[in-house]
Parts: structure tokens; C-alpha cells; sequence
């Protein structure tokens, strides 16, 4: 199964997605690969902010070593499922698909918590850390559900 996160800047929000659900996925004993991406290019090859570090070393996980890239068309072929992170990050990977394949592999992330409710993991960008703390909260919720998802199928 591979897996991919997508948010703005690949810096914030989808690097700490990508290294939640790598870890609850390692602690569930199910094997995955996991990437994440940028709908925009501003910070390609980047590290994750300090910030976002910061908050996951918190929580034991280690996301320093995760570079930022932009989102490709080639993504479509290489995933199974991509999760963005809001409603605009969303329509930008949904106008490049395709095909009702490549449509069908792209869902929002908390619609794992909240059927059809369209709701954004907020960008803790221009916000304090406690905004990455929130965020992290949100990520970890919707990637325990996905997790329990597998584990019933
Ligand atoms: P992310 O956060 O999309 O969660 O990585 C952002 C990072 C950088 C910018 C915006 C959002 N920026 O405008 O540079």
C-alpha cells in the first residue's frame, strides 16, 4: 500500500502526517509506503519547519530527516491513496487527475473523522505552536481511524 500527504508547503502539516501514519502503521504491524507533497513548489527540498520538528519530537517521532517536494502528475500512478490536507490543496490535486481512477484515490484526510463534512486541518503556518500541537492531535485522530479501517477490512 502506498500512501501519499499532501498540504501546501510540504513543511507543516503533510510531513507530520506522513510521519504519524508511518508510525501507527510500524506499530500495527502493516506494511506501507509513505511520502508527502507540496501542491506549491515555494519550498521544495526543504527540511520540515523547526516548528513541526519541534511538536513531533513530542511525540517520539522523528520527521527531520523528510525533504519537501512538489505534487506531480506521476503521483497518480505511484499511490493508492492521497490524502490532502484542505479543501485547497484538494482542488488543486483533484484538477490534475485524469482519469475517475487517479479522482478516486484523492480524499481529504478528516473525512476519515467526519464523513462529508469537507473539513481542513488548519495551516499552523503564520500561528504559535500550540496551533502545531492542535494539528498534531487532529493527524493522530484521523490516522488511528484509517489504521482500525485496515485492521477490520
Ligand atoms: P504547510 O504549511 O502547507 O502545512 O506545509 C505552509 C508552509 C508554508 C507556506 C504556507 C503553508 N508558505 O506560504 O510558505
Amino acid at each position: 500500500m502506498k500512501i501519499l500527504m499532501v498540504c501546501l508547503g510540504n513543511i507543516c502539516r503533510s510531513p507530520m502526517a506522513e510521519g504519524i501514519l508511518r508510525d501507527r502503521l510500524e506499530k500495527a504491524g502493516i506494511e506501507a509506503f509513505l511520502d508527502s507533497a507540496g501542491t506549491a513548489d515555494y519550498h521544495a527540498g526543504e527540511a520540515p519547519d523547526h516548528r513541526a520538528i519541534r511538536c513531533m519530537r513530542q511525540y517520539g517521532i522523528d520527521i527531520s530527516g523528510l525533504r519537501a517536494r512538489q505534487f506531480s502528475r506521476d503521483d497518480f500512478a505511484r499511490f493508492d491513496f492521497i490524502f490532502t490536507m484542505d479543501e485547497s490543496n484538494h482542488r488543486n490535486v483533484l484538477v490534475q487527475a485524469e482519469t475517475e481512477e487517479e479522482k478516486k484515490k484523492v480524499m481529504m484526510f478528516l473525512e476519515l473523522l467526519f464523513p462529508g463534512k469537507k473539513q481542513s486541518v488548519p495551516d499552523p503556518w503564520f500561528g504559535d505552536m500550540e496551533g502545531f500541537f492542535e494539528v498534531a492531535e487532529m493527524l493522530m485522530k484521523a490516522s488511528d481511524k484509517f489504521v482500525t479501517q485496515l485492521q477490520v477490512e
